[in-house]
């Protein structure tokens, strides 16, 4: 939710942020700007639009320099216009800020600076930080550090969250850098440090980078920098190296990088389950949970919190748990369970699902859950992030970076780890060897059988392009099925802006049947698994009421050829791994009705793929 970067070291900036920004596009697309200390003075560009309508505006103006700061913004307060665009200046207009996140008492602040005569020129919250910031620089007495201390000195006055960058005209080659509760990563190349809210635009670049922690503010001056906390201890953190290089965040010869992360999906599958799979025990190898075989015995309840699709994850995680381990699960939404008295004890294991590592409302409910003595898994994608390194362990997933808004790969992932899981724990209780044996072979088989769904890609255009003029449509499946219906309806809502909904099979009959006509389809999700018989009724009854009926299904399946109207095919496997393979199909089904639509795939209006305000 919002890029930021910034740029202090040998190099003209311009063209290195807005190279940057467009990596980071996909963070939030609806205004965008950069400022460059040039010379004496600082040169601020910005519009509402895409990064494009800021390079032509900076192509028309050109700005120079070798220290800048730059933003791609996702609207929280005030409408996307070029004077909400980031970054906003100070009353002195020397100071220059971006800002990710949301300052909760800036109507406060904003009545106080305006009382001192401070005029704002944009409906923004960050744009009163900027003021803040400035105001407690002109009071300071001059002195190197003085950008910092004015940094370190307003902050306190803040509630909400923040990850920011800050330059000034009179202080040319430094940075201020400063998060709480939105992610920061400095960068740190040759004779030169980039601060970034993600590592996408920094790799690039360098693969060296550093993780701040909430309350840290890094200071980049005179070729080198400082971490710091708020309180002004001096912080010593790893360089860390990041696993991706610059290639993995490129859409290659792919129309758009969702269709690109919907065909890695055969190796991100892999890498999920490479050293993972324990064929001398016919269970599963996760030692990042770093728990016992005996901890993991004594867990008699599991709890998942998550948004969006990783929620839909979790939610098909709820049914292979219970199913391999017969241990209750429960999944909420991250945004229900951190405000939720839910009973928890110590019994209760509890799994943060986020590719991103960043959702706010997932880490809220995280480190609810820990301040209640409870020990709290990630399942993160993004190495580093801080589900990754706040979380009492967990599982990596190992997708490479998702840049596409609409979650896909990660998904996948998220549901093969769950499979392990519930593996390992089921093999701790009373899964027999031979049934573990099975699923290892199930999800060994599932790169091969997602590279052979993928074949299907043209029939799969072809039906897709036959429903693209729908305005509603209806998802269905049962038991794990379900949220697989779930994420299907997400996919096509997301990226194609058709309305559409699901529930499980059966449910129908208890309103949602009264909408279906020949104009609102239904794509039923149909396995030949032990509900098959009673999906084959549901769509019957669709196809009584004159719905037309797309059934996920095996191609040979001569039944349900008979019944649907469209197959979207995919092949056979063990229930546990089947609900993996059904969900490509639909992701590419949505994915070509909104390339038919004309719609922005990888940049869907209003969204952004990572939600780091509450
Ligand atoms: C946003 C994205 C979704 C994603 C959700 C949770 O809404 O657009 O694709 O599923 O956030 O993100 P996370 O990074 O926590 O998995």
């Amino acid at each position: 939710m919002c890029g930021i970067l910034g740029y202090a070291g040998g190099r003209e900036a311009t063209d290195l942020l807005l190279e940057g920004l467009r990596r980071l596009e996909y963070r939030g697309y609806d205004s965008a700007g950069l400022c460059l200390l040039d010379g004496p003075g600082i040169a601020v560009r910005k519009c509402a639009g895409r990064i494009d309508s800021l390079a032509q505006l900076v192509g028309a103006s050109p700005v120079h320099g070798s220290t800048g700061i730059s933003h791609t913004r996702w609207a929280t307060h005030g409408e996307p216009t070029d004077a909400n665009a980031h970054p906003h200046l100070d009353r002195s207009g020397k100071l220059a800020l971006v800002h990710n996140g949301v300052v909760e008492n800036y109507l406060e602040i904003r009545a106080r600076l305006a009382s001192k005569g401070h005029a704002f020129l944009s409906q923004t919250d960050s744009e009163v930080l900027a003021h803040l910031i400035g105001e407690h620089y002109d009071r300071l007495p001059p002195s190197p550090d003085r950008l910092l201390a004015a940094v370190r000195d307003a902050l306190p006055e803040v509630t909400g969250t923040y990850g920011i960058a800050i330059v000034h005209a009179d202080h040319t080659g430094e940075i201020v850098g400063a998060r709480r509760g939105s992610p920061l990563v400095l960068g740190i190349g040759e004779n030169e440090f980039l601060l970034s809210s993600d590592v996408t635009a920094l790799v690039a670049h360098t693969r060296d980078v550093v993780y701040l922690n909430d309350h840290d503010l890094v200071w980049i001056a005179d070729g080198s920098y400082q971490l710091t906390s708020l309180t002004r201890a001096q912080i010593d953190r790893e360089v860390r190296k990041v696993e991706w290089d610059s290639e993995a965040a490129q859409r290659g010869d792919f129309a758009h990088f969702m269709l690109k992360e919907i065909f890695e999906q055969p190796a991100s599958l892999e890498n999920v389950m490479r050293g993972r799979l324990d064929w001398e025990n016919c269970s599963a190898r996760l030692g990042g949970l770093n728990m016992t075989p005996r901890e993991l015995r004594q867990i008699d309840r599991i709890m998942i919190v998550a948004c969006g699709t990783a929620l839909h994850a979790g939610m098909v995680g709820e049914y292979l748990i219970e199913e391999l381990a017969h241990l209750p699960v429960e999944v909420d939404f991250a945004s229900e369970a951190r405000y939720r008295n839910s009973p928890l004890d110590s019994r209760t294991l509890v799994f943060v699902v986020s590719q991103s590592g960043e959702t706010a409302d997932t880490l809220a409910a995280m480190r609810e859950v820990q301040r209640k003595g409870l020990r709290a898994l990630g399942i993160c994608n993004v190495v580093g992030s801080t589900i990754a390194r706040e979380s009492d362990g967990g599982v990596y997933m190992h997708a490479g970076p998702e840049i596409g808004v609409a979650a896909t790969k990660s998904f996948t992932s998220q549901v093969a780890v769950f499979a392990l899981l519930g593996l390992l724990l089921g093999r701790l209780r009373h899964l027999t060897a031979p049934a573990g044996r099975d699923i290892l072979e199930a999800l060994q088989a599932l790169p091969s059988q997602v590279s052979e769904i993928l074949k299907y890609n043209d029939a799969i255009r072809a039906v897709a392009e036959k429903y693209a003029a729908s305005s509603d449509m209806l998802f269905l499946g049962r038991q794990a099925n379900y949220p697989i219906g779930l994420e299907g309806a997400l996919k096509l809502k997301e990226i194609s802006y058709i309305h559409a909904d699901a529930c499980p099979s059966a449910e129908i009959k208890h309103g949602v049947i009264a909408l279906i006509s020949p104009d609102f389809p239904a794509v039923i999700i149909c396995p030949r698994d032990g509900v098959y018989e009673k999906n084959l009724s549901n769509l019957q009854e669709i196809k009584a009421r004159k719905g037309r009926v797309i059934a996920v299904a095996h191609p040979d399946d001569k039944t349900v050829a008979s019944m649907a109207d469209d197959i979207l095919p995919v092949p056979e496997t063990h229930p546990i791994a089947q609900p993996i393979l059904n969900v490509i199909p639909l992701q590419l089904f949505a994915y070509h009705i909104a390339v038919a639509l004309g719609r922005d795939v990888d940049k869907p209006r209003n969204l952004a793929k990572s939600v780091t305000v509450e």
